[in-house]
Parts: C-alpha cells; structure tokens; sequence
C-alpha cells in the first residue's frame, strides 16, 4: 500500500478524487492524501470537518476479488488498522463504535468511509476514506463538535506526526488487508470485537425506520450488528448510528 501517493494541498473530497483515479485504473493500493478537504464527506450524506495542516484525510483504493456483499468488512479491517497504529504510536487505547468511529473517552476521534464501485456481482473497486483528527485544538471545531469530537492532540497534549501515523496507517492496513485475504474474516472479527465500545451493553440503534433498543450481542461475518430487543427476539441492522 501506498507504492502510488497523491498528495493535494486542497481537494473538496479524496474520496471523490480517488473514485476518479480508480475509474482510470489506478493499481490497489494508490494513496490519496490531502491537507485540507473543502467537501469532507462522512457516513449517512453528513460532511466531514477537515482543516488544513491538522488531520490526516485519505482515501485508498482496493480491488479485492470478493463479491459485493462482503465490502463492508473491508471497513472493519481498517478500523482495527487504525486502533493498532494508534495504540502503537501514542499508547492510547481507542475504542470502536459500530460500525466504523473511532473514539476516546466516548468522543470521536475518527470516521472511516468506504464506498463500493462494483459491476454486477464482481466488485470494481473499494474506495476506503479514513479521517483522523490528529492535531486539532478543540477550539477549531465548529460549536455543535466540540462535546462529540476529539483529536490525538486534545487526547495526548502531544504533537501528532502525521507523516509517521500515516505510514503505521497503511502498514496495519496492508498486514490485515492480507490477514483477510488469506485466512478470512474471522480473526478480524475476533480482533474488531475487543475494540468494541458497544458489545453486551443496552444501546438505542437510530435507524431511517426508526429506533430499536435493546442489548448489542456482537457482528455477524456481514459486518451487521446483531441486537437482542427486550423480548428476547434477534434483529440485524445494517445501517443506524448507534447510543450507548
Ligand atoms: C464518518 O462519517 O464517520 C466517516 C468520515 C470519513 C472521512 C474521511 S476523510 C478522508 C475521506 N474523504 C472524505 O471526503 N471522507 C473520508
């Protein structure tokens, strides 16, 4: 990963930049790396708040022979990439919250986006966006963040380099990315869930079809989060913000 870097001072969205250079045929494993998104864009049509100089906006872009379906583990692989080279490098433990936000101390820290080009029943390309809110002070957030987001700095007092969380980034991606290619998702799964903030507590699943509460039991091999509701009955969601 990372054998082919662009790098952009400003771009609206490395994930749409990165779209585009799949398109154009762009090996597995080009890097698109931007100091400072205009359009950042997050889960759920949200946007994605990326100052200059501060985070670590990127997009990578995957081929993996897999059917469509399976795409969204590609995001859990990149969440536990991301928890590893930050535990690695400032000896903090972040935590997951499903499916894909990053946090410390219940705050987010950061968002992973991937997004699916596919043709039919064969997947195209996997375009994963990753932010990680490295050196902000909270005082660049915009007012309604700053009680939900955080970043290394606020967490650490440290300066982050990002160069070097970059770097950790992609090897953990790349070593995973392989894990799961060779030996399938299982042992991610396994890793995902003791990272996760939210299985065996009480958690209110928002949902476009409305709320479901009830107790997180764990991930399925989908990616879904599976919920026990108050009588006992299994559901499996597949899309909702999640509160603990
Ligand atoms: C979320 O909603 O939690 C996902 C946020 C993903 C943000 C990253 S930053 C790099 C890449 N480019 C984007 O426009 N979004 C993703």
């Amino acid at each position: 990963l990372g054998q082919h870097i662009h790098y952009e001072e400003s771009v609206d969205s490395t994930q749409k930049i990165a779209l585009q250079l799949s398109l154009d045929g762009a090996p597995e494993g080009t890097v698109v790396i931007a100091e400072e998104q205009t359009n950042g864009r997050g889960r759920m049509a949200r946007t994605w708040f990326s100052p200059k100089y501060t985070g670590i906006w990127m997009s990578v872009i995957l081929r993996p022979q897999l059917l469509p379906h399976k795409a969204p583990q590609l995001t859990l692989v990149t969440a536990v990439a991301v928890v590893q080279a930050i535990e690695e490098l400032v000896s903090i433990k972040p935590q997951i919250k499903w499916p894909n936000d990053i946090l410390i101390d219940g705050k987010k820290m950061t968002g992973i986006l991937t997004e699916l080009q596919a043709e039919s029943d064969r997947i195209n390309s996997v375009i994963i966006g990753i932010g990680i809110n490295a050196n902000q002070e909270l005082e660049v957030y915009p007012e309604e963040l700053q009680s939900i987001a955080t970043s290394l700095r606020i967490e650490t007092g440290k300066t982050i380099n990002r160069a070097e969380l970059i770097k950790l980034v992609l090897a953990k991606i790349e070593h995973l990315y392989d894990v799961y290619l060779q030996e399938g998702f299982y042992p991610i799964k396994l890793l995902w869930e003791s990272y996760a903030v939210s299985i065996g507590k009480m958690i209110t699943a928002r949902m476009l079809q409305g709320n479901l509460y009830g107790k997180a039991l764990g991930i399925t091999d989908d990616g879904a989060l599976m919920m026990e509701d108050e009588l006992g009955k299994v559901h499996l969601v597949y899309s909702a913000d999640i509160e603990i």
